[in-house]
């Protein structure tokens, strides 16, 4: 990718903006303030508390990710965003269940100055929800007009200097690809004639492009996966990225099976259920917004595992997700796995895995570093799609004709040599000859 603009440590504020104003964004956000307030750690954060290894090992250059390359400082980040229920941040954080009352309280002022702007949302594509916190609007287009304007008013209002969205709202039902996505010429048509094809998180999306504002997208929905969305990013130089927030499950399963292929060891089925009680499981429980989750979790073996490479290991493994909507136990969810794998010889083993789960605690931080990453990408002239961004989601959105990376490790090597190349170091390949490179 070519960097355009020199990196420069920026100046001014920077909005996030969420669609959905539900567990994930209110974590995110009341974690980003207790931070501020010196009341937390930003544990789970890459920017944050991460660090980078450059030049050869012997050199000893190891420093913060944060102080390597310029990204926004959490004191100069102000948030907003959109929601079908009226409750401001406060409220819609205690209703979420993540944090505990005494955390959220310490910070009630903040989050109560922070309420949600009407949400452009038709219960067609949620079953499971209906709010009354909903803008009207003759077509898709006049409502992705109403976006826009909320997006200036709230630049404006808030001072800021530059903005980026991230999806964290509800899973929408399962949709592929048809000929209104094909190109922005298609995709403005359908939003003036309400295509049905066309789904609310896509006309933020359309909005967000459309101003040059940076898009991620946090869940499996279609949204900025569509040709005409990325002909729109490439049009106004605007990084994306997508799909899928990678916690829970998908992340064990990301660490797991890249150790499994390494030595290699054969699979012969992973089961995997889950049993969560929050919104998002509600959501869930709704068969085609499940169908939308399930594609997202299930293509993670299959590329990690490369059957076609290794056939006598990898090439008839069953897989199964289930994720099952509980009530009695709100956002702390639990992931159950069990992995039949077999080793030298054929003889068969069990690995079991019971992840008592915090999906949120695991979001928030992705949030931050998409946000802070993906606005350093705008600022360099980077757009399209970042893959070197694909650590952080389940579905990675890759260039056609490629297919995605799954593997975390390999992740984060990405991540890692594309902050190296912006900031004009070596790559580390680990290919060296020589014991100190
Ligand atoms: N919790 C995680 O760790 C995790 C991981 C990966 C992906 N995700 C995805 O992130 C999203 C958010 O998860 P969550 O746990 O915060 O769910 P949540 O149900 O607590 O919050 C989602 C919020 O989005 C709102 N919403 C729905 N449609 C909207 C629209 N069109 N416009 C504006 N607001 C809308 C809902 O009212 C709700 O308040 C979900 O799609 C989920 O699948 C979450």
């Amino acid at each position: 990718m070519e960097i355009k603009n020199k990196p420069e440590k920026p100046s001014g504020k920077l909005g996030i903006l969420t669609p959905g104003m539900g567990a994930v964004a209110t974590t995110f956000v009341a974690g980003v303030e207790s931070i501020r307030q010196g009341l937390s750690k930003p544990i789970g954060s890459l920017t944050q508390m991460g660090t980078i290894r450059l030049g050869k090992r012997t050199d000893n250059r190891v420093p913060a990710i944060k102080d390597f390359v310029p990204l926004a400082e959490l004191d100069d980040l102000v948030f907003g965003g959109w929601d079908l229920f009226e409750d401001n941040m406060y409220e819609a954080s205690l209703k979420a269940g993540v944090l505990n009352k005494e955390s959220i309280n310490q910070i009630k002022p903040f989050l109560e100055s922070i309420s949600p702007m009407k949400a452009v949302f038709d219960q067609k594509y949620v079953k499971k929800l209906s709010g009354d916190w909903v803008k009207k609007g003759k077509s898709w287009f006049d409502l992705a007009e109403q976006l826009k304007e909320d997006i200036l008013e709230f630049k404006k209002q808030n001072n800021c200097d530059r903005l980026v969205m991230i999806w964290c709202a509800s899973t929408e039902i399962f949709m592929k690809p048809s000929a209104v996505h094909k190109d922005l010429a298609s995709f403005e048509k359908g939003l003036k004639e309400n295509n049905p094809d066309i789904a609310p998180s896509m006309v933020y999306a359309y909005a967000a492009l459309s101003l040059g504002v940076p898009f991620a997208n946090g869940a499996p929905n279609l949204t900025v996966d569509i040709p005409a969305l990325m002909e729109l990013a490439h049009k106004n130089e605007v990084p994306i990225g997508g799909k899928d927030f990678k916690t829970g499950q998908t992340l064990m399963k990301t660490i797991l099976a890249p150790g499994l292929k390494a030595r290699l060891l054969g699979l012969n089925g992973w089961f995997s259920t889950n049993i969560l009680g929050n919104r998002d499981g509600e959501v869930l429980d709704d068969p085609e917004s499940f169908k939308t989750k399930e594609e997202s979790k299930l293509s993670v073996l299959e590329h990690i595992l490369q059957p076609e490479l290794y056939p006598d290991l990898y090439s008839d493994f069953y897989h199964k997700v289930r994720i099952n909507y509980y009530p009695p136990r709100g956002d702390n969810k639990e992931g159950w796995d069990n992995l039949d794998i077999f080793g030298w010889l054929g003889y068969p083993m069990q690995i079991k895995i019971d992840f008592l789960c915090r999906d949120s605690i695991l979001a928030a931080p992705i949030v931050l570093d998409l946000a802070l990453f993906l606005d350093l990408s705008q600022r360099i002239g980077f757009h399209g799609i970042q893959e070197w961004l694909s650590f952080y989601f389940k579905s990675p959105q890759h260039a056609p004709g490629l297919y995605p990376e799954h593997d975390l490790f390999i992740q984060l090597m990405k991540l890692n040599n594309t902050l190296r190349h912006i900031q004009g170091e070596n790559l580390i390949t680990h290919l060296g000859q020589e014991y100190y490179d």
